[in-house]
């Protein structure tokens, strides 16, 4: 078992996410925030970007975004991203911010469960006071009996998940266990999918 998120070879998994289809989770997010006007400024975050994958389909949508990831791997692709498209990107521990630019819509696929539980409560008030009223909130989170839960990240019970969306419209909370596989192999996963708006 990988007993901390410096174990998890991100670099690896992101090399590999070059190419693949947007994640529908963006597709929904962008759906229900609206596809911006060509050239308008509204900004989105994208936490744990990895290659830029949703990045570049919430700027081709419109959207201006500030992307962020701990693995610095992915700093040339995002560069790539940066020359052609409003994308700002910061090379950074999601533990370790104090703040993040207001935004219409904030993203985080497979992110936020690899920080470290003891930061996670911090980063979700930072998360909530950046959306901007009327915005989308999209993210993934992991369950507590999840495969991976008691490694170094944040696994929460449906009760803790139910609590971080208090005073959101939820619009929707998919709640999945299953067995299947990991980028490392077979795992059983236990995840949350919300989609909530700041009212
Ligand atoms: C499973 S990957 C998902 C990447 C991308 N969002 C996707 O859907 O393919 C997790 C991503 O979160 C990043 N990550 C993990 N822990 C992080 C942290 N504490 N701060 C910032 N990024 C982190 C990893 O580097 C990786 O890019």
């Amino acid at each position: 078992m990988q007993h901390s998120s410096f174990e998890r070879d991100f670099a690896a998994y992101n090399g590999a996410q070059r190419g693949r289809a947007v994640r529908p989770l963006a597709r929904r997010a962008v759906q229900e925030a609206g596809s911006r006007p060509e050239r308008s400024v509204h900004p989105a975050i994208d936490l744990g970007s990895g290659v830029g994958v949703e990045s570049r389909f919430l700027a081709e949508n419109g959207y201006t975004v500030h992307s962020f990831d701990v693995d610095p791997s992915v700093a040339a692709a995002m560069g790539d991203l940066s020359a052609k498209l409003p994308v700002h990107h910061t090379t950074t521990d999601l533990a370790e911010i104090s703040s993040l630019p207001d935004a219409d819509l904030i993203l985080a696929c497979m992110s936020l469960p690899f920080v470290r539980q003891e930061a996670f409560d911090d980063l979700w008030r930072i998360i909530r006071r950046a959306l901007r009223p009327g915005g989308i909130l999209a993210v993934d989170l992991f369950g507590d009996r999840d495969d991976w839960a008691g490694t170094d990240g944040t696994f929460l019970t449906r009760a803790d998940t139910d609590a971080l969306l208090v005073g959101l419209e939820v619009i929707s909370q998919t709640e999945v266990e299953r067995d299947g596989t990991s980028f490392r192999g077979p795992k059983h996963w236990h995840t949350y999918q919300v989609i909530a708006r700041r009212l």
